[in-house]
């Protein structure tokens, strides 16, 4: 049976980065450059690339860059143009009008919430959520692998990627079922579990697809881990009730909400540029002798 197709996706970007201090006082952390363009523009594109057609983004106070940087730019692109300089640089940034919603989540109670404040504009279909921090690297995108995988099973798919035991209490983790190459059964899913309680090492890293029925759950949903309102926790209550799939993802992975993870990503893509691989390689080499 053919499944809905994902058409839409939310992006919950209203998260106060106070990791990234002071860097994030006035930039948004989804602002932070990975080499030459921002974090959130990675999970727009790949978001583009699995068929998306209309983005949600779910912010909050002093997130207005995000929505500047997909908006025309006047004085650029004329200063530009009058210059003969090249445009087409921008061409990721900019969208059909309509095709983006800004939804404002008010106060940051957790990602369960975020993605709620999205529910009007999601309506009742499938859809995908992006945690931008996540920064994934693979050909074809992790979410277009996602939604192939989602046209074969139906229901919801999140992605599952390993992490080092010591790693599990900072995500959310999947309590594996049956496999199936790299389809993985879903039989419960838990919120930063106490380190030595973990049902696996699989945790989510941010990409999911999901049916519409979780914002009903979302709906009265209360605090879980950290106090928050956990989308995890909506999720598990659907575990039984409707088909639900990790995806292994087999590619790079860049935690970008982390410091390490954020030079990490900056380090690799970089060394992948054409432009200034090269010169980053020798001075890699020169400092680690
Ligand atoms: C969130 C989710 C968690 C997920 C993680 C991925 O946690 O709640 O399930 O594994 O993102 O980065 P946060 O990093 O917001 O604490």
């Amino acid at each position: 049976m053919a499944q809905a197709k994902v058409r839409t996706a939310v992006f919950p970007v209203g998260g106060l980065g106070t990791r990234f201090l002071p860097a994030t006082k006035a930039v948004p952390k989804e602002m932070l450059p990975v080499v030459d363009r921002p974090l959130i523009q990675y999970a727009v594109d790949e978001a583009i690339e699995a068929g998306i057609e209309r983005l949600v983004f779910v912010t909050g106070r002093g997130k207005s860059a995000i929505e500047d940087h997909f908006d025309i730019a006047y004085e650029l692109e004329q200063t530009m143009g009058s210059r003969g300089k090249d445009l087409s640089v921008l061409a990721p940034t900019r969208f059909t009008p309509g095709d983006i919603t800004y939804v404002r989540q008010q106060e940051p109670i957790g990602l369960g919430h975020a993605v709620w404040c999205a529910r009007h504009v999601v309506g009742n279909e499938p859809f995908a959520i992006f945690l931008p921090d996540e920064l994934m690297v693979a050909t074809p995108g992790c979410m277009a692998q996602m939604v192939a995988a989602y046209e074969k099973v139906g229901g919801n798919v999140v992605c599952g990627y390993e992490v080092p035991e010591d790693q599990t209490d900072k995500y959310g983790i999947v309590e594996p079922g049956s496999i199936d190459g790299e389809l993985v059964e879903v039989k419960g899913l838990v919120e930063k579990p106490k380190l030595g309680t973990a049902p696996s090492n699989l945790m989510i890293p941010g990409r999911y697809i999901l049916q519409p029925e979780v914002m009903r759950i979302l709906e009265t949903q209360g605090p879980g881990a950290g106090n928050e309102i956990q989308l995890t926790d909506a999720m598990a209550q659907l575990i039984g009730q409707q088909p639900f799939h990790a995806f292994k993802f087999g590619g790079e992975r860049y935690d970008c909400g982390d410091k390490a993870g954020f030079a990490q990503a900056n380090f690799a893509l970089s060394l992948e540029r054409e432009e200034i691989g090269e010169k980053l390689r020798e001075f890699a080499r020169a400092r680690l002798r």
